[in-house]
């Protein structure tokens, strides 16, 4: 079965105006093709506009870093996912571990997003991740499981075969200490054990799966050699545009 690789940098609340058009206008004529890889920017949701403006007639696909689950309403603050497909975004990144820790985020929120991601034709990048303490304590396949059989809950088989879920362990989100690329084979295997079971194999054989910490433009390439691993979610290395540029050179 073969995946399309997908390499996503999220850029987190990085970036001003300036910088993110400058980014843009310098990697959009030096994209791989779409044939080979899907190249996908994750923008803070004040950037994200001008950031497909800026991609327009280029490969770059533009990701959301969340929504709310609401299409319209009294939701001071809160995004729109009718909004985001409204302006063209592709993705719409959801659990982040960052999410999950600093803004409370539940299983259950998460589930009602990607409900409502694919209610407005998007896509989601659904995140998942065990602790150091749950690493540690060897129950990370467990974990993750319940956050990924959480997540998929009541979608179509068809919108999971669609999806993209990102085990992202939190120990090694920003830390330089990366997963071992056993690690990383173990726990995208397990994601899609969990969509095997949930959902069947035909789906879980579609279903793309990234792996994401302290991925750089040096380790990508043994993290794509894994058999379930179809791409990376790349913080710290997708924000200059060389690195993110040789990142996704990486991808054969
Ligand atoms: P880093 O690549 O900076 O470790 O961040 C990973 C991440 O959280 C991507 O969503």
């Amino acid at each position: 079965m073969s995946r399309k690789p997908i390499i996503a940098g999220n850029w987190k609340m990085n970036k001003n105006v300036q910088e993110a058009m400058a980014f843009v206008e310098e990697v959009k004529g030096q994209l791989p093709s779409e044939e080979v890889v899907e190249s996908v920017i994750g923008a803070s949701a004040v950037l994200l506009n001008g950031v497909k403006f800026q991609a327009s007639g280029s490969a770059l696909k533009v990701a959301a870093q969340n929504c709310y689950f609401e299409d319209a309403g009294a939701f001071t603050g809160e995004t729109s996912p009718k909004v985001l497909a409204d302006l063209g975004a592709d993705y719409v990144i959801i659990g982040h571990s960052e999410r999950r820790d600093y803004f409370h985020e539940t299983d259950e929120d998460i589930n009602k997003k990607a409900h409502a991601i694919f209610r407005n034709g998007l896509t989601p990048i659904i995140c998942c991740g065990e602790s150091l303490e749950t690493y540690e304590a060897g129950k990370a396949v467990e974990f993750v499981g319940a956050q990924v059989s959480a997540a998929l809950k009541g979608l179509t088989a068809e919108q999971v075969a669609a999806s993209v879920i990102a085990y992202e362990p939190i120990w090694a989100i920003g830390t330089g200490k990366s997963a071992t690329k056993d690690d990383a084979q173990t726990m995208c295997k397990a994601v899609r054990d969990v969509v095997v079971a949930d959902f069947g194999q035909e789906v879980a054989d579609k279903v793309r799966v990234q792996y994401g910490g302290s991925v750089n433009p040096a380790n990508i390439a043994e993290y794509m050699a894994c058999p379930d691993v179809d791409g990376a979610l790349v913080g710290g290395a997708s924000l200059e545009p060389a690195s993110f540029l040789e990142l996704l050179a990486a991808v054969k």
